[in-house]
């Protein structure tokens, strides 16, 4: 098994934590006796500071040449001012758009060990597995016309076509046919005529996966129901603005932002991505939590690899390493027994790994 991968480490805790979350992949290369490659590119602020740009074009093909590619955070304080072609998220969202993945899947779980760590009651969350499928390149993130009259006027346009929303839906239903079957789908279609468009091709679309049930709910319904009853979602789809913000909100359920991870699939080359930024208030303190890019490099073996083992004992050193009583300092709490740094955790990770690698090499010797 040989991968291409190319990693961009981007800004804040961007390098932190996926300097871990490579530890693991060549973790998992080296137990298995695979071939994964590492080639580390700027992005975003790293990128303009360097070169002048958020996405320098060695980048882009770098990326373009790989089999995956592995992101940290993008976004400096020092560079939020600029006008937004030039900022450090411009290089994100043209290298999403480059490379064309147009589904961006944001699972959110309640792990046993962390109920404690949500806001949320512990008999609230416990059991949530939902999947947020993100309509990733369309809607008012890419929407023209667009302008800005500093100090006196700016407009955004939400534009989707009926193959945008075509193309997320099926991707949605198939991904829910393998796991509970139900699809919730989240729109404004009270208000928006993009969403009265997407309620009725979704509703078409659903009509070819007649054992997927499909519900549709208002955005602002649904940011409500996410935090008082997330178990009653299974799948849920939604567009680009819509899915960003709700899928920050269900980093509640899993106790902290840094534990989310993200695959965004669909085009020429996947990107994985942890969900949270560039965290510029903790940076550079071996502190931020590596636990979500770690998770993104296990959806990395699923969906890219088709290692679907290797992903499962990706995700079990995880669940091990957090039921031993290991916290980064966003999840320490009164009853925490090891509060322990990113590095910290990337290695007791990458231990979990090796033990339970072995353990399914030894189970499938006999
Ligand atoms: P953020 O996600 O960076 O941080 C929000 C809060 O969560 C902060 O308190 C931060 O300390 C905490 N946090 C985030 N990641 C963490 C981790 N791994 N471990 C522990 N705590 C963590 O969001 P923000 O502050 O709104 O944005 C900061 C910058 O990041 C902005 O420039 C923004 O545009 C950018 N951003 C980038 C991405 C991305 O690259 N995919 C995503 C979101 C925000
Ligand atoms: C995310 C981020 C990005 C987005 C920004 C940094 C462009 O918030 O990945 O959730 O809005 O998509
Ligand atoms: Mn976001």
């Amino acid at each position: 098994m040989r991968l291409k991968i190319t990693v961009l480490p981007g800004d804040g805790v961007g390098p932190e934590v996926t300097s871990e979350a490579v530890r693991v992949l060549r973790a998992v290369s080296d137990l298995n006796g695979y071939d994964f490659q590492f080639d580390e590119h700027p992005i975003g602020g790293e990128a303009i500071h360097r070169h002048g740009t958020p996405l320098p074009a060695a980048t882009l093909e770098a990326c373009l040449q790989s089999d995956a590619v592995l992101l940290g955070a993008v976004g400096t304080p020092a560079f939020d001012s600029l006008p937004r072609e030039q900022k450090p998220e411009a290089g994100l969202l043209h290298l999403r758009r480059s490379l064309g993945c147009y589904a961006n899947l944001r699972p959110a779980v309640a792990h046993d060990p962390l109920l404690e760590n949500s806001p949320l009651k512990a008999e609230v969350v416990r059991g949530t597995d939902l999947l947020i499928v993100r309509e990733l390149l369309g809607g008012i993130y890419f929407g023209e016309p667009r302008g800005l009259d500093p100090g006196r006027d700016a407009f955004n346009t939400m534009r989707y076509s009926a193959h945008e929303i075509e193309r997320i839906t099926h991707m949605a239903f198939q991904l829910a046919r393998a796991r509970r079957r139900k699809v919730t789908s989240v729109d404004k279609a009270n208000v928006l005529e993009t969403s009265q468009l997407w309620r009725d091709v979704v509703t078409r679309v659903a009509q070819e996966y007649p054992n997927v049930k499909l519900e549709h709910m208002y955005v602002d319904s649904c940011s409500m129901r996410l935090v008082t009853d997330p178990t009653h979602f299974d799948v849920v789809l939604t567009e680009n603005l819509f899915g960003d913000i709700l899928s920050d909100e269900a980093a509640v359920i899993s106790g902290s932002l840094g534990m989310l991870a993200s695959a965004s699939v669909g085009g020429k080359v996947d990107l994985y991505e942890p969900v949270h930024g560039s965290a510029p208030d903790i940076a550079g303190r071996n502190l931020a939590n590596p636990l979500g890019a770690i998770a993104s490099a296990a959806m990395l073996l699923r969906h890219t690899a088709k290692l679907e083992e290797d992903a499962q004992d990706v995700e079990a050193a995880i669940a091990r390493v957090l039921r031993d009583g290991y916290r980064t300092a966003d999840l320490a709490r009164g009853g925490t027994r090891f509060t322990v740094t990113t590095s910290e955790m990337g290695s007791l990770v990458e231990n979990a790994l090796a033990d339970v690698t072995q353990q399914r090499h030894a189970y499938h010797a006999v």
